[in-house]
């Protein structure tokens, strides 16, 4: 009984041919004796049919089959009638007549129901751990079966695009030093050297630079990357990127690398065609229009300066934050005065208080001029700040003043992101890329009170800096850039350092002193030391680009095996208790 064709294969030409078809009861209707199986495999759907003529041991078959079970089904195809072609379905102006069936496989009663839907046809999604549980049902669900399908057609492009390129995938170890690279390590014990640890990578990053010493201009993989850190909806503790390395190259040849397997990979795997090149925003722009490195861009609404209006009204809070250094940010919203009352706007500003910011200032521009909130303030400037702001009769006007510019801009970029929500100005189909650059190569890290790397320690500050790095941190631009996508940190690359001065410059900015980078770098400047050729890369996360490219706010439901959002497994209940025999061979025990 195995198959002759799919389950999504059959069509009216087909017409009259004996076929046998393999896969699972989707759903079943008895009617007056005649049984119809709506029977799916991975690549459609199916409807069989037992006549009331067919013999009763196969009739009663057929009444006893459950959902999901697996069964076989030899038959005959048959045109359906005019009035009964379902066009929803691939399949669907033709059924098969069972003639013989095969249960291959019960199934229990479903803990859910797969693909239901409430009566006016909205998903009924089951609860996030029984999904998780019993991931193999889940993973039957139609839209599990599209991301799935979809994520294997974006590793195949890229490696396609790649692969023509000249580039060779090259596996690297998932048993590794422990090297700070930013999140926390999940470590391995060795069972061989007691006390000591492998740590899983968080990326290929090390080994990656180092292929490049070893010629291998051109390497990628799309690497497994594990990092210990709080969950969010983009993030797994476990996840994959198409990582990336090229010798010989300056930033525009990574930049237009990726934008050309970014083009292959949408065009292979949705048919959408992407812009050749992507728009540069400096990271300062990107900041200050948008109050972030990851802005949404399928809507325009840049937040402005707003500093002027400390001079021109009496608002104090504005002055205030001025003349502690710091900033006032304004954003007009076209057209919403009306729409967006008290409360509603209560809700933006509970929105910029979680970055921090004091409050939500607001007028409106009505008939009269400015109006509510802190338009008192501002009494005869109704032309000034229209003018200034480019603003116009019945817009909503929001500002966030504070000390700090920085915070005044991330509250009104937050404020910025849910106008975008809730005004539903994003368009659901469009994919707006940009490039972020000239990130800052050093942060300020105030709880220990000293410079970190913006990205990791091996980017290479931009050359205009070289001279500077040790006088002005604060200043130094890296040669480092994100991809952004839809509002969301799509990919993260830099030319690196390749020479082995430099780096212990920058070692020293961050606080490692000589014995401390030996130590958990030395096999990488060692390496440097033996003609380590000019370099850099770039690493998507295929998980997020997947998520995106299936409309998707979770990176779960792209990943065939996800952890929930503590960071276990459901299904196979990991994390666990181990043997004590385990547990004695590693020499590990626990303190209380
Ligand atoms: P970075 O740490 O920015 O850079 O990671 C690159 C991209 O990987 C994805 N990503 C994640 N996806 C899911 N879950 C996570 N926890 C997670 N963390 C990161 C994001 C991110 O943009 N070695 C450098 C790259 C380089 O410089 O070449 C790196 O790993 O899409």
């Amino acid at each position: 009984m195995k198959r002759t064709h799919t389950c999504g294969d059959l069509r009216k030409s087909d017409e009259g041919k004996t076929i046998l078809l393999n896969g699972w009861v989707y759903r079943k209707r008895d009617h007056g004796g005649i049984s119809f199986i709506n029977l799916r495999d991975r690549y459609g759907i199916t409807q069989v049919v037992v006549d009331s003529d067919s013999p009763k041991e196969l009739s009663d078959l057929a009444l006893e089959l459950k959902m999901e079970y697996c069964i076989a089904v030899e038959g005959y195809v048959r045109l359906r009638p005019d009035s009964m072609i379902n066009t929803d379905m691939s399949t669907g102006e033709v059924e098969v007549v069972a003639k013989k069936i095969l249960v291959l496989s019960k199934s229990e009663v479903l803990p859910f129901m797969i693909d239901e839907q409430q009566k006016d046809g909205t998903p009924v999604i089951p609860n996030e751990d029984l999904r998780l549980k019993y991931r193999y049902l889940d993973l039957r669900s139609a839209p599990m079966q599209h991301n799935i399908a979809l994520r294997h057609k974006v590793a195949l492009a890229a490696r396609k695009y790649l692969s023509a390129n000249g580039f060779y995938e090259i596996e690297t170890p998932t048993f590794i030093k422990s090297t700070p690279e930013g999140a926390r390590d999940y470590l391995v014990p060795s069972r061989l050297y007691p006390g000591q640890f492998y740590a899983l990578p968080q990326s290929p990053q090390l080994y990656k630079q180092i292929l490049m010493v070893s010629c291998f201009d051109r390497y990628f993989q799309i690497a497994r990357c594990y990092r210990d850190e709080d969950a969010r909806g983009d993030r797994q503790p476990e996840f994959t990127q198409i990582d990336l390395e090229m010798s010989f190259v300056s930033r525009d040849d990574v930049l237009s690398m990726t934008e050309g397997m970014m083009g292959s990979i949408f065009k292979e795997a949705l048919n959408v065609e992407l812009p050749d090149h992507f728009q540069r925003i400096s990271y300062d722009d990107s900041i200050e229009w948008y109050g972030s490195d990851k802005p949404e861009l399928r809507f325009d609404m840049k937040m402005q300066e707003g500093s002027f209006l400390a001079e021109i009204g009496s608002f104090q809070a504005f002055k205030d934050a001025l003349s502690a250094g710091g900033a006032v940010k304004a954003l007009v919203v076209p057209g919403a005065a009306e729409k967006y009352s008290r409360k509603l706007i209560e809700e933006l500003e509970a929105a910029a208080k979680i970055y921090k910011a004091k409050g939500l200032g607001w007028m409106k521009v009505g008939e009269a001029g400015l109006e509510g909130g802190i338009s008192k303030f501002f009494e005869g400037k109704t032309a000034d700040v229209c003018n200034k702001l480019g603003a116009k009769k019945g817009d909503l006007l929001l500002f966030v003043a504070d000390a700090k510019r920085k915070t005044a801009c991330a509250s009104l970029g937050a404020v910025r992101s849910k106008l975008g929500k809730d005004l539903n100005l994003c368009n659901p189909d469009e994919f707006a890329f940009a490039w972020i650059v000239d990130f800052p190569m050093f942060e300020w890290n105030e709880e220990e009170n000293k410079w970190d790397t913006a990205h990791h320690m091996f980017t290479m500050p931009q050359e205009k800096y070289h001279a500077t790095l040790e006088s002005d941190p604060g200043s130094v631009k890296g040669d480092l850039y994100d991809l952004v996508l839809n509002g969301y940190e799509l990919a993260s690359g830099s030319i690196r350092i390749h020479d082995p001065v430099l780096q212990k410059r920058i070692f020293s900015i961050v606080g490692f002193d000589e014995a401390q980078a030996e130590k958990k770098f030395g096999f990488l400047t060692e390496a440097f030391k033996y003609g380590a050729p000019p370099h850099g890369g770039i690493a998507p996360g295929l998980d997020r680009l997947v998520m995106l490219m299936c409309k998707q706010t979770s990176i779960k439901e792209v990943i065939a095996f996800p952890k929930n959002s503590f960071a276990q497994s459901p299904m196979d209940e990991c994390p666990s208790e181990v043997d004590e025999q385990q547990l004695r061979e590693l020499r590990i025990s626990f303190t209380k």
